[in-house]
């Protein structure tokens, strides 16, 4: 059996329709139900739902074989993953964000940026001619700028329909965002023949980037 680890919220319905477009049956399974783990025989996986920002760490110590998580969060965490493939769904983008007309900073300025992903956004300032104070927020990140926080933001977009709620643009695409299959390293090689199936199962349904 591999234990494959899913996370909740953004990326968890990306994932679950990828695996029942491979084929695996996963029944009556209530995702959005108060439990964590899922033992799903007839499939060969046991499902775990995790926070997005734990899951690697479950999958690096081994804890569990593999798992699905987005790019944004991988990018965040230093972990020693293996990732074979991106999901073909649920692609977003993160984005620089200010203001709806709001331009962006002037070279030598220094601005605040209110952000969930502050090593991401040190790697973004370093190409910039501007630089910011980073503000480090786990959520709600559109009101930074609508109360005076931050100047601007580094967030996920994906409909676009959060920013226009709250009178924000985007000034600048930094990089598309996909679910990536993550698999932990001795687990590559202990079940190979299990994780390239699965894999494989992915591959042959379309739904692998
Ligand atoms: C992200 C992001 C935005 C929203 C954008 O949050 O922080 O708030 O999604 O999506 P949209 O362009 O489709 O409106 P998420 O839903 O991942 O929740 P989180 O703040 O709990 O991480």
């Amino acid at each position: 059996m591999i234990r494959l680890a899913l996370p909740k919220g953004r990326s968890l319905e990306v994932a679950r329709a990828a695996l029942v477009s491979a084929g695996y049956d996963l029944g009556r399974l209530d995702l959005d139900g108060r439990s964590l783990r899922h033992r799903l025989p007839e499939a060969g996986l046991e499902l775990l739902l995790l926070k997005d920002r734990d899951l690697p760490l479950y999958v690096e110590r081994g804890v569990a074989d593999c798992g699905v998580v987005g790019r944004d969060v991988l990018e965040e965490v230093d972990g020693d993953l293996l990732v074979p493939l991106e999901l073909a769904g649920g692609r977003c983008r993160l984005a620089l964000i200010g203001p709806a007309g709001a331009a962006l900073p002037r070279p030598g300025a220094q601005v605040r940026l209110a952000t969930k992903y502050p090593r991401t956004a040190e790697r973004f300032l370093a190409g910039e001619p501007w630089s910011a104070e980073v503000l480090e927020l786990s959520g709600s990140i559109e009101l930074a700028p609508l109360l005076g926080l931050s100047d601007l933001i580094l967030d996920i977009v994906q409909t676009g329909a959060t920013l226009a709620a709250h009178g924000l643009a985007e000034l600048r695409t930094v990089r598309e965002i996909a679910p990536c299959l993550v698999v932990h390293r001795a687990a590559w090689q202990t079940l190979r023949a299990e994780l390239g199936g699965l894999i494989a199962r992915l591959e042959r349904a379309g739904v692998a980037a």
